[in-house]
């Protein structure tokens, strides 16, 4: 029976993503914070929280000699404009999308490779494109993205894949939960930004699209040997994709211009 750990399955794409490799005979060993969170889910767990060393350090006796794959899952979404934001918020986020995921891959490394398994990184079209007020996630998608690529050419020569998953807005939790950092400081610069992210929140909560798609691409990524290295997924996938052509196209214009010179 194939194994995986998922990092955050108490609820989103962790949970669903544990349940639909659960329910294909996988043995998943899924992340909780708390054993209240544990309560009813039908695959085992482990109290982690990413930040915590000894805890991820202990993913290693979980997860034996042998592990199929890891989805690094957890995460947190966290808005505020650069100059309200403190270092303890930066580094807070930073901590759990970024070092956390690297901990959490760094534990269960000598099981991966026993088992020429698959490393899955829960990244987002945030770590592509920045958007105003979003500067905390977007540094740690963008951490993520670059850390997965160094991740990817390490693993390559052991038959390990990686791969970055990016999703665009989908309906789960995170919008609820987000925090916002600065405490939206009393200049009120930033307000016209605080009301555009407010709108965005709640759009996201009620109507952004509903999270299967993901879960299909998260467990795509998993079961498939051809799976590219990143997979955009989003509402018909069209604003994801035309982000990534904007940027890619934009660079390749620099790349033109800066050819020239030589
Ligand atoms: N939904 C979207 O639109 C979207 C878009 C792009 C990328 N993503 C990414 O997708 C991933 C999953 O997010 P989601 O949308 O499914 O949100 P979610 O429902 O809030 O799930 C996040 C999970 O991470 C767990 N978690 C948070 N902090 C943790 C920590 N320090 N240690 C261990 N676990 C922790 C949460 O546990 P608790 O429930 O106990 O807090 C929860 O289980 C994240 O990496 C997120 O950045 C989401």
């Amino acid at each position: 029976m194939p194994s995986a750990l998922i990092t955050g399955t108490s609820s989103g794409f962790g949970r669903a993503v544990a349940q639909r490799l659960h329910d294909l005979g996988w043995d998943v060993l899924g992340t909780v914070l708390s054993p209240e969170e544990a309560e009813g889910l039908p695959w085992a767990t482990a109290l982690v929280d990413v930040t915590d060393d000894s805890a991820v350090e202990g993913l290693r006796d979980h997860v034996g000699g042998s592990l199929d794959a890891l989805v690094n899952n957890a995460g947190i979404a966290m808005a505020g404009p650069w100059e309200e934001m403190t270092s303890a918020e930066l580094r807070r986020i930073l901590d759990v999308n970024v070092v956390g995921a690297m901990a959490v891959t760094r534990a269960c490394l000598p099981a991966l490779r026993a088992a020429r398994g698959v490393v899955v990184n829960l990244s987002s079209v945030s770590g592509q494109a920045g958007d105003p007020l979003m500067g905390p996630y977007n540094a740690s998608k963008f951490a993520l993205e670059g850390a997965s690529e160094a991740l990817r050419a390490e693993l390559k020569p052991h038959g390990v894949r990686v791969h970055l998953v990016e999703p665009g807005p989908f309906r789960t939790p995170i919008s609820r939960a987000i925090q916002t950092a600065g405490g939206r400081a009393s200049s009120g610069a930033y307000a016209e930004a605080w009301d555009g992210v407010d709108h965005w929140l709640s759009w996201h909560e009620e109507s952004s699209a509903d999270p299967s798609a993901c879960v299909d691409a998260i467990v795509g990524a998993v079961l498939r040997d051809d799976a590219p290295f990143r997979i955009p997924v989003g509402d018909g996938i069209s604003d994801v994709v035309r982000r990534h052509a904007a940027k890619l196209a934009d660079t390749a214009t620099r790349a033109d211009t800066w050819l020239a010179t030589l």
